[in-house]
Parts: structure tokens; C-alpha cells; sequence
């Protein structure tokens, strides 16, 4: 882990209230997944080439047809609020800086216009098929005329995985956070919180029909196979997220830097492919960079930093994060991101303790 990353952790555990850090630390079950995520990274070896003029290392990605500066993106993540009065706007001011892009939680605690607002680059807004469909679609349209680039549809969660160490402790997100974007599209008379959970009966179908409603491209989250991503693209994705929800949702999943290779068989180049889980240094992203990864989503660490040091802190993480790439790729022999390749990876290899 990025030593930066470990002392804001430190600060924000130092500072949270109880509760909402083990709400943001948790995992599903057991938490084997959780635990596995950044060790999985770790399971992989380099073969870096040499004699390459790595003087001037550029970051620099192109995803769906933006150019972007880092190919550090941070991970849609519920309720910012709890960790920091600013919430999300704090959040995207940060990103922008650090020449990240930020995706925005269905589950934001403010305002999807005024994070907008506050946003300093570009982001994308991650939706859940809820019960009421119209909620969603009411969602993604404003995200849209927001300035949104693409939606994120999340599909590992149609029901909330159960996290055993919140259960004795579990926080109550107040009403002026859940349901800050949800109020004015609330039918008289339906109970908020059911209308806006996740509708378990969701199909394919549902990404050619929050395109369409919202007019952007939509990339699933949450896929772990590439039979699934196969699927997903027939029935018109524009990207896929590996990612195993940081180990909150299927328990016992497989650790997304072992997913990783499969799905980017299954989408064969045809549309982006992005990872999170567990990233947490420069390796790690460079690990999933040269396995054939568009990009990687930082989920935690950034929640962290906003807790200890609000959007200055997001920037600093993000700006560590890519700092410590740029290093890397300099030592491995790449002068850019598109020099990178599955060659120079192996793995992984069986633990030896
Ligand atoms: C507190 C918390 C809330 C999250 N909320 C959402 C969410 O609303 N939507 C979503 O798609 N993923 C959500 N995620 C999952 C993240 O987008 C991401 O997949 C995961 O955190 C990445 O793993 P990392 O935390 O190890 O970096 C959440 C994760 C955390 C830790």
C-alpha cells in the first residue's frame, strides 16, 4: 500500500465515528473477499524490459473517445456525507484536481447537480435498477443534463450483500442523505426506501433501456466472468468493470485481479474494460494496466482521505497514486501506459510462506 494511503486511513479511523468506518472498512460474510483483494494484486510478478528512454512518463488513457490525464478513476461509493460535511462535492472538487475521473453513487448524500457543479474534471453516474424504475430513469436523465459522460450500471447487487460487522452497529443514513436525489420523484404515498432499493428481476434488458432513457453510453459494474461480459455486450454495453463490489456483496467471489484475465477474453477488445478492488499502489495499477485493464476504480482509500483531510486529501491520495505509477512504469521499462503488456506479467504465483 501506498504509505500516504495507510496514514490517511489512520487519520480517518482516528476520526470516524465507530460505526460509519466499519460501514466504509466492511465486507460481506466472512469478508474473505474483502481481505483477499489487495493480496491478489500482490500475487503478480513483472518482467520489466530495458533500455527504453523513460525520461518523460505520461499517464494519459483514452476511454470511450476522452483523453484522460490519470487512469486513476474513483469508485462509486454510497453516502460521502458521513464522512465529510462536503460530502461528494468535496469528493469530485478533489478528483478533478489530481486529473482523475470520478464516478457518482446512485446512494450520493448531495445533489447530483451540485456535485456536478463542484466537479473540477470529468465523471460518469452509476445507477441501480431500482424497484421503481422511474426513479432510475429520473436519475440517469439528470445525470445527463448534468454533464455526466456515461452511466455505470451496477449488476452484483440485487440484493445488498449482508455484512456481518455492521450488523450489531448498523449506522441509519439519515433522510437528508438517502434521499437527497430520490424526494421529488417520490410517488405520493410509496415508501421511499422500498421504492429505491435494487429490483432483484433486472435482465440484460436494462442496459439498452438506460441508454436510451439517458442517452449516454452504459458500462456494467460488478462482472467477475467473461461469459458474462460476452452477455452483457450483446446486449449493448459500452465497458465493463470487473469488480467484486470490494468484497460487499458475493462473499467468497474471486479476487478481482483473478477475474481480470477471463473477462478481457470474453469482451475480446471490443469495448473498454475497467477493475477495482484492492488497488492500492502504483504496482497494483500497473499490475492490472499491463494485464490488459483501460483503467482502475479506487474505492476506500479515497473515502479515507476525504475523511482526513477533505478534498485536499483526495487530491494528495490520487496524486500519490500516480506519482508512484509514473515511477514504476519508468523502472519497468514503459515511457506510457500503451507500452505496457500482458508479457511483462506472470502470475499468479502460489504463495511461499
Ligand atoms: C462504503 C462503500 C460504498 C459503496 N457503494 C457503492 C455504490 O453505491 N455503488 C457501487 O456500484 N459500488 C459501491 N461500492 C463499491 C465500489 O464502487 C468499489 O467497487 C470498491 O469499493 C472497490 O474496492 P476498494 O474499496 O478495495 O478499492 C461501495 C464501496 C464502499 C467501500
Amino acid at each position: 500500500m501506498h504509505p500516504l494511503l495507510g496514514r490517511q486511513e489512520q487519520a480517518a479511523q482516528a476520526g470516524l465515528d465507530p460505526a460509519v468506518y466499519d460501514y466504509y472498512a466492511a465486507g460481506s460474510g466472512d469478508e474473505v473477499t474483502a481481505l483477499e483483494a489487495e493480496a491478489a494484486w500482490r500475487a503478480f510478478r513483472l518482467r520489466p524490459r530495458v533500455l527504453r528512454d523513460v525520461t518523460d512518463v505520461q499517464l494519459g488513457v483514452d476511454l470511450l473517445g476522452s483523453r484522460l490525464t490519470s487512469p486513476f478513476v474513483v469508485a462509486p461509493m454510497a453516502f460521502h456525507a458521513l464522512a465529510h460535511p462536503e460530502g461528494e462535492c468535496a469528493t469530485f472538487a478533489g478528483a478533478g484536481r489530481a486529473g482523475a475521473l470520478a464516478v457518482l453513487s446512485t446512494r450520493s448524500s448531495r445533489r447530483i447537480e451540485d456535485v456536478a457543479a463542484a466537479a473540477t474534471g470529468p465523471w460518469w453516474f452509476q445507477a441501480y435498477g431500482m424497484r421503481d424504475r422511474a426513479l432510475t430513469h429520473a436519475l440517469v436523465r439528470r445525470a445527463a443534463d448534468a454533464g455526466a459522460g456515461a452511466v455505470v450500471l451496477t449488476v452484483d447487487t440485487p440484493y445488498v450483500g449482508r455484512k456481518g460487522r455492521v450488523s450489531g452497529v448498523r449506522i441509519s443514513v439519515p433522510d437528508d442523505q438517502y434521499l437527497v436525489n430520490l424526494a421529488q420523484h417520490l410517488v405520493p404515498g410509496s415508501v421511499a426506501r422500498e421504492s429505491a432499493e435494487q429490483d432483484p428481476s433486472m435482465t440484460p434488458a436494462v442496459i439498452s433501456e438506460l441508454a436510451e432513457v439517458s442517452g449516454l453510453p452504459v458500462l456494467v459494474k460488478g462482472v467477475l466472468r467473461g461469459d458474462e461480459a460476452a452477455r452483457c455486450l450483446d446486449a449493448g454495453a459500452a465497458g465493463v468493470i470487473v469488480s467484486n463490489h470490494g468484497g460487499r456483496q458475493l462473499d467468497r467471489a474471486l479476487p478481482s485481479a483473478l477475474a481480470l484475465a477471463d473477462v478481457l477474453a470474453g469482451v475480446a477488445g471490443r469495448v473498454p474494460v475497467l477493475v477495482d478492488g484492492g488497488i492500492r499502489s502504483g504496482l497494483d495499477a500497473l499490475v492490472a494496466l499491463a494485464l490488459g485493464a483501460d483503467a482502475v476504480l479506487v474505492g476506500r482509500p479515497l473515502l479515507w482521505a476525504l475523511a482526513a483531510e477533505g478534498a485536499a486529501g483526495v487530491t494528495a491520495a490520487l496524486d500519490a497514486l500516480a506519482e508512484d505509477l509514473r515511477h514504476v512504469l519508468a523502472v519497468a521499462g514503459a515511457a506510457r501506459i500503451a507500452d505496457l503488456d500482458a508479457t511483462m506479467v506472470v502470475g499468479p504465483l502460489q504463495p511461499t510462506t
